[in-house]
This record gives structure tokens, sequence and C-alpha cells, in this order.
């Protein structure tokens, strides 16, 4: 099974032996590659829709790993039990359904060890429920595929202060990384602030809102961060 670059991004920050749970597998892509590469010995491939579970299945038993790759069908963390996985992973969806996902399951989110998480949107409020929640970032990387940046969290459990609020956007590990990455998403994050001033600035009336001011700072806020 070959990965791109944002599920390979999601794949190194597996711990080698963890045995997890997918959610959201879709093919199960993810979970073969790292039980292909001897990487993890049992996961749980785990998705709320039969269509894509039928193609997990036959991507599974044509690897060849059906005794090694539980298959499940359900919402969520709702397919696992407490103490079954020690690693959950949550790629490709949206921050705020990551962020219910995890909080509809407090006990198996307890008895796990670390938490990998590809938010497509709303990276910042996720991290911020994680700091909420009594969770840190240990590690996190940004990832390109096709030309879209993508974020890839590592969080384990630990009581940290919470990041500011930049941090909280880009990742406080990946702020402090300075990589080129960043400063491209740095820039487009940028770009969508300026756009959207030139929109208000179309109204004589909208300039004199508090949006416009606060957006006319954020941008700052965002050139600042560049190096
Ligand atoms: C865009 S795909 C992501 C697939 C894969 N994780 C990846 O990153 O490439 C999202 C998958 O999540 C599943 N899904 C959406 N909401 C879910 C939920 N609450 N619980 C489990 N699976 C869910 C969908 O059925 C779909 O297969």
């Amino acid at each position: 099974m070959q990965l791109d670059e944002r599920l390979s991004a999601v794949a190194k920050f597996v711990r080698q032996g963890a045995k997890l749970i997918d959610i959201g597998t879709d093919h199960a892509k993810l979970p073969i590659y790292l039980t292909e590469t001897g990487k993890i010995s049992f996961a749980i491939a785990s998705d709320k829709n039969e269509g894509p579970l039928f193609f997990a299945r036959e991507n599974i038993n044509r690897a060849g790993l059906g005794d090694k790759i539980s298959v499940r069908l359900g919402d969520g963390l709702l397919s696992v039990q407490a103490g079954e996985v020690d690693t959950i992973v949550v790629a490709g969806m949206g921050g705020a359904l990551i962020k219910e996902i995890l909080s509809l399951s407090p006990l198996v989110l307890k008895s796990v060890e670390s938490l990998i998480l590809q938010p497509m949107n709303e990276g910042n409020a996720l991290r911020k429920w994680l700091y909420e929640n009594d969770f840190y970032i240990e590690d996190e990387t940004l990832a390109k595929e096709d030309g879209r940046i993508y974020e890839i969290i590592s969080a384990k459990h630990g009581q940290r202060d919470m990041p500011s609020k930049f941090e909280l956007l880009f990742g406080p590990v990946i702020f402090k990384s300075k990589t080129e990455m960043l400063k491209e998403r740095i820039l487009e994050f940028a770009e969508k602030e300026r756009k959207k001033l030139r929109g208000m600035e179309k109204s004589e009336k909208v300039k004199t809102t508090v949006e416009y001011t606060l957006t006319q700072n954020k941008l700052k806020g965002l050139e600042e961060l560049l190096w």
C-alpha cells in the first residue's frame, strides 16, 4: 500500500508496536500500510458508513491482513472499548467533527496514550480543545499534497499552558519550526485577510465597523509573524 504525503506524515507519528484505531478509515489505507510495513501488528479500521467499509474489507482481504485488522462499523469511538487500543487516529475530517468524536467517548480517550489528528480545517479550535481537556501537543508537522498544506497533530495526556492565539492557529510545535511550508501557510492566511479587506473597502460604511478594524489588525499580526 502506498500512502500520499498527508497520510505518510500521519503514519510517521504512529509509535512502533502501537495498537491503533483509525476512525473514518475509508478504504483502510493507513492501517494496511502500517501493518504491511511491520510498524503495528493490530489495528481497528472503523467507519460510520458501510460504503467505505466495503472497500476497506476488500483491500484488507486482498492484502491478506484479515487476522490483523478488525473492520468495524460505528460512529466515532463507539466502535471500540476502553483498553483495546493505545492510539487513536482521526484524519481527513473537520476540526469540529474531530472534537465531537473525542468528546463523546471520555473513557476510551482516557485509556489511550496518543491521539494523532489531521483536521481539514479549524485546527486552532481543535488545539484549544486539546489543551482545555488536559492534552498537549508533543509533536506536529505540515504536509503538502496536490498544492494543499495539511496539519498533522500528535497529542498526549498532560496539563500544559494554553498556547498563544497564533500558536493555536499554526500549531505550537510547527510555529517554532520556522519552515518554508509554515511561511507559505502564513502567507496564505494573510492573503485571505487581504482579500476580505479588499471586499470590505468597497463600502465606506463597512470601513467604519469593528470587523474591518479587527481584520486589519489580524492581517498586521500575520505579517509580523513572517521572517
Ligand atoms: C474524507 S474521508 C477520510 C479518510 C481517511 N481517514 C483519510 O484521511 O484519508 C472521511 C471518512 O470518515 C468517515 N466518517 C465521517 N464521520 C464519521 C464518524 N463520525 N465516525 C466514523 N467515521 C466517520 C466517512 O465515512 C469517510 O469514510
